[in-house]
């Protein structure tokens, strides 16, 4: 009998990786993908653990996702990903239809611990010093863009951060798989790769450090562009910004998060680098690569963040002048050190600050994409918009999402794009209507 299986995704790019990883073990263990619950007798929700918000969504989708095991009983219900590894047991005991919690280092036998889920609940959430899954071959998404995960886990022990403490130890893939890996994308047509990690650029495997793999990617033919996320910036060193402004095929664009611009959050929060660090860094960045664009992540409210803290974060952020941010507010995380500390902003003094912070990111955005009206912009072809066929999206270099008449650019390709208008999550193409686009939903698909 066919076996039909289906997955939803929730969190980082890290596990849209993996549910391509569980994808192709499933593949090749029989299993048909479906894209319907209804229509499966296996369901696994691949899940996040970053905020309690995360959390509280996905249990709220296994209620829904229960139902299914009501009506046909033989359904196994899994639950894969960084929350499976969080609440392991507790888990099971707060949704007692779950038949299997599967955490991230337990893909490799995904098959087998179906089968055994199907006679009795099962638990897999022993992590590995050595798990990278290198040599298994994802069943990637269509599209342009490849993920290839080139190192799992994590080592910095950030204080509000639970990723150490579900995805364990660092450990990077051996450089001759993930070049294997690019290859492989390329010939399967992707155009773009995009390393991943929770510090991509501590990335070693022995004589091979991030900038040097970067270097060795840059030469495999066929793609157009390497990115990659997130880099931490105490890991990132002056030859990978040298590799990086030296390889063509690496666009102009970095992730770099902050978290906070001041030293005394950076230091509690256990970042290791001070503003002056960060900023110095953003400099030596700047220079080797003219006119990159930043990106950064911010968590506003975390304990102890005085008024002066945050005031010193917004003016930093306004310094430096990102291209765009992600605002969190602090949650706590149960396991994770900054937990055990009293909360000292309360919930409406966070919603004001991280109001305040992407209203003003919002028109620094805006500024930054109305500076390159005028321009021509290099972009990535990927489809149509939702709201208009004849209107097609793509990246441009500097990752901004950037709508164009589509007058026969095929997807993949790589056009030039006169910049004709902007708002502040895309750049807009002359006969582009700008009302159309106010938000970035409005062009994604
Ligand atoms: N490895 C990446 C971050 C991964 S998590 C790095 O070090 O930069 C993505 C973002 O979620 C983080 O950058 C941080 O801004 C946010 N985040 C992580 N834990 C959080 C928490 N407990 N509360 C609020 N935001 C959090
Ligand atoms: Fe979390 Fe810090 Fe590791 Fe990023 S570097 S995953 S924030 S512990
Ligand atoms: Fe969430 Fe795990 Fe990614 S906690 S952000 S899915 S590494």
């Amino acid at each position: 009998m066919e076996r039909r299986f289906y997955i939803e995704t929730y969190g980082c790019q890290m596990n849209v990786a993996d549910s391509e990883l569980m994808l192709g073990q499933l593949g090749r263990a029989g299993y048909r993908r479906v894209e319907r619950a209804e229509e499966a007798d296996v369901i696994l929700v691949n899940t996040c653990a970053i905020r309690e918000h995360a959390e509280q969504r996905i249990y709220g989708r296994l209620g829904e996702l229960t139902r299914h095991k009501l009506r046909r009983p033989g359904v196994v219900l899994g639950v894969a990903g960084c929350m499976a590894q969080h609440l392991r047991g507790k888990l099971m005991e707060r949704v007692p239809q779950v038949d299997l919690v599967v955490g991230p280092d337990g893909y490799r036998r995904l098959p087998e611990l179906i089968d055994e889920a199907r006679e009795e609940p099962t638990l897999a959430v022993r992590l590995s010093r050595v798990e990278t899954y290198g040599d298994l071959v994802p069943a990637r998404a269509d599209g342009v863009r490849a993920w290839v995960s080139i190192m799992r886990g994590c080592d910095k022990f950030c204080t509000f951060c639970i990723v150490p403490y579900v995805r364990g130890r660092e450990r990077s893939l051996p450089a001759d798989e993930v070049l294997r890996q690019v290859e492989h994308a390329a010939a399967e047509g992707f155009r773009e790769v995009v390393f991943l990690g929770q510090t991509v650029n501590a990335y070693r495997d022995g004589d091979v450090d991030f900038a040097e793999l970067l270097i060795r990617a840059d030469r495999v033919p066929g793609i157009a562009r390497i990115r990659f996320t997130s880099p931490h910036p105490s890991d990132m060193t002056d030859r990978a910004i040298d590799a990086m402004a030296r390889c063509e095929k690496v666009p102009p664009h970095l992730h770099l998060p902050l978290q906070s611009g001041s030293d005394a959050v950076l230091s509690r929060m256990r970042r290791i680098y001070s503003i002056d660090e960060y900023e110095r860094l953003v400099e030596r960045i700047r220079r080797a690569i003219p006119g990159i664009a930043l990106s950064t992540d911010i968590i506003v409210g975390f304990p102890g963040e005085t008024e002066e803290d945050f005031e010193t974060t917004r003016r930093a952020m306004d310094r430096i002048g990102y291209e765009s941010a992600f605002i969190f507010k602090y949650s706590p995380r149960p396991g994770a050190r900054s937990a055990e500390w009293p909360e000292t902003v309360d919930e409406e003094e966070k919603t004001r600050r991280i109001t305040l912070l992407i209203e003003e990111q919002k028109e620094r955005s805006l500024l930054k994409n109305e500076s390159d009206i005028g321009s021509i912009v290099e972009v990535l072809v990927e489809g149509p918009t939702k709201r208009n066929p004849s209107e097609w999206f793509g990246k441009s270099a500097q990752f901004k999402t950037t709508v164009f008449p589509h007058r026969g650019a095929r997807v993949g390709e790589v056009v030039p794009v006169r910049v004709a208008a902007a708002t502040p999550h895309a750049l807009l193409g002359e006969g582009v209507r700008a009302a159309t686009f106010a938000t970035v939903e409005d062009v994604l698909t």
